[in-house]
């Protein structure tokens, strides 16, 4: 018999893969669900990455572990204009099998426990869990534009981990942000920037979601930080290819011995990416004209689903600060507490839960992004719709609007529509006449049409 370690004996299973799975076996029972619980980007593969990938079959060797030199210079090549010349000039580029490799080697190379943000994309805690470091939690701010990192507050938990014993030496950014859909302002990556430069902080900037941008707000803190911040990204979010796993890692060379560490640890687990993917993916860098175009598309596509959420849930009279990017809200319940208590629902997961078995509407509550259990927030990502009939039909020249989302994404309408009922028969107090009894079907009423 074998006995699993305590580190994996601890590390609850991932909520979002949950929850997909949740969703597969409900809808083979022929149930209809609204899964708003797992953010993959449904669009197709740009045809020209289809036939590159198809013409690199062949290639079968092993490559040099921090990757294929030409992948590796069309990287560079790519993201000067978005991390400016003196940064891809300064730093090492790594290939890496999805960017969560990427930054799971980087926790695992620098000694030290990690700042987080609160919230925070759900694998950064359990990677540090993995690697037997502390997470040292830095409570974001929530107001009408959105969550803030306060510099002030990043530097009061650096002190109090430091009092508490831990030994906080690495802070993970993320933005375009999951779950909030946010992007960091510019004068906040200043300020953070500064703190980190003081407290001797390195910056672990996750922008893997860089280019799915809606307003082209995001920047990368490597403007005020480039020689203490590594950056990743890769082709999961931007072009769909969450499944080819790959990945990109920028390591700046003032790291000292960095780079090689992560060299190590890739000969030593992975040796490489497969060397088909990142010959194709070579393509997917070259600023080829269809290609971007075909970004810029899904990246529209993605803002007015996400943005159609966030703008119904307001109008439900939630919290949702507009979304900027990614595929992502994170509504905030607190306006309804009071009700939502008389009903019983008085943590996230209460929510979650109602949700999920009252009406078939698949979500994760915050505190998988590292809430408290009593914070009412929920992630939402608005990708349950046929991606490549959307874009299709708006390649076709259909105009990206209220009724583009009814005709194509149906369930979103259906979900925003859902809240709506929800909070009707939940968040009132309770008397015996409206303990809600629900069945779901796509042909209810509408919140709206009942009213
Ligand atoms: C915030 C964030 N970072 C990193 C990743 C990892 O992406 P990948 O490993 O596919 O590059 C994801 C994927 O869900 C994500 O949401």
């Amino acid at each position: 018999m074998i006995k699993l370690t305590q580190t994996i004996q601890d590390l609850p299973h991932s909520p979002t893969l949950w929850a997909n799975d949740l969703v597969h076996q409900k809808r083979k029972s022929n149930e209809t669900v609204y899964h708003m619980g797992f953010g993959e980007s449904p669009f197709p593969v740009p045809e020209r990455l289809n036939i590159a990938l198809g013409e690199a079959a062949h290639r079968k060797d092993y490559l040099p572990a921090d990757g294929l030199p030409e992948l590796i210079e069309a990287v560079r090549e790519y993201y000067r204009p978005l991390l400016g010349d003196d940064y891809v000039d300064n730093s090492d580029i790594l290939i890496t099998p999805g960017s969560k490799l990427f930054l799971y080697s980087v926790q695992m190379a620098v000694e030290g426990d990690l700042l987080m943000p609160v919230p925070s994309w759900v694998s950064y805690g359990p990677q540090a869990h993995m690697l037997h470091t502390q997470v040292v939690k830095v409570p974001a701010r929530l107001d009408d534009e959105g969550y803030h990192i306060d510099a002030e507050t990043l530097r009061a938990a650096i002190h109090e981990g430091r009092k508490a014993g831990k030994n906080p030496t690495k802070l993970i950014l993320n933005a375009p942000n999951n779950p909030t859909g946010l992007v960091i302002p510019d004068a906040e990556l200043e300020a953070i920037a500064q703190v980190c430069r003081e407290e001797e902080i390195l910056i672990i900037s996750d922008e893997i979601y860089g280019l799915v941008d809606y307003e082209n707000t995001y920047r990368s803190i490597t403007k005020y930080a480039p020689d203490i911040t590594t950056v990743s990204t890769g082709l999961s979010k931007h072009l769909s290819l969450g499944g080819w796993r790959i990945g990109v890692g920028f390591v700046p060379k003032a790291l000292g011995g960095l780079h090689g560490a992560l060299r190590v640890i890739t000969s030593e687990t992975w040796s490489c990416v497969p060397s088909p993917i990142q010959k194709a993916s070579v393509e997917a860098y070259k600023r080829h004209q269809d290609v971007e175009d075909h970004i810029k598309a899904c990246t529209e596509v993605h803002a007015l689903m996400n943005r159609t959420i966030s703008d119904g849930l307001k109008a439900h009279g939630i919290i949702c600060p507009r979304t900027q990017g990614a595929f992502y809200n994170y509504p905030n319940f607190e306006p309804f507490r009071q009700g939502l208590a008389a009903n019983g629902i008085v943590t996230g997961q209460d929510l979650h839960v109602t949700l999920l078995e009252k009406y078939n509407l698949a979500q994760i509550s915050g505190k998988a992004f590292g809430e408290n259990a009593d914070v009412l927030t929920l992630r939402l990502s608005g990708c349950d719709y046929d991606g490549a009939v959307a874009l299709a039909a708006y390649q076709a020249g259909e105009e990206l609007n209220y009724a583009f989302v009814q005709k194509y994404a149906p369930r979103v309408i259906r979900a925003i529509e859902i809240f709506g009922e929800f909070l009707d028969a939940y968040a009132k107090p309770k008397t015996d006449s409206m303990i809600p009894v629900y069945s779901v079907s796509e042909t209810q009423t509408s919140r709206a049409a009942r009213k």
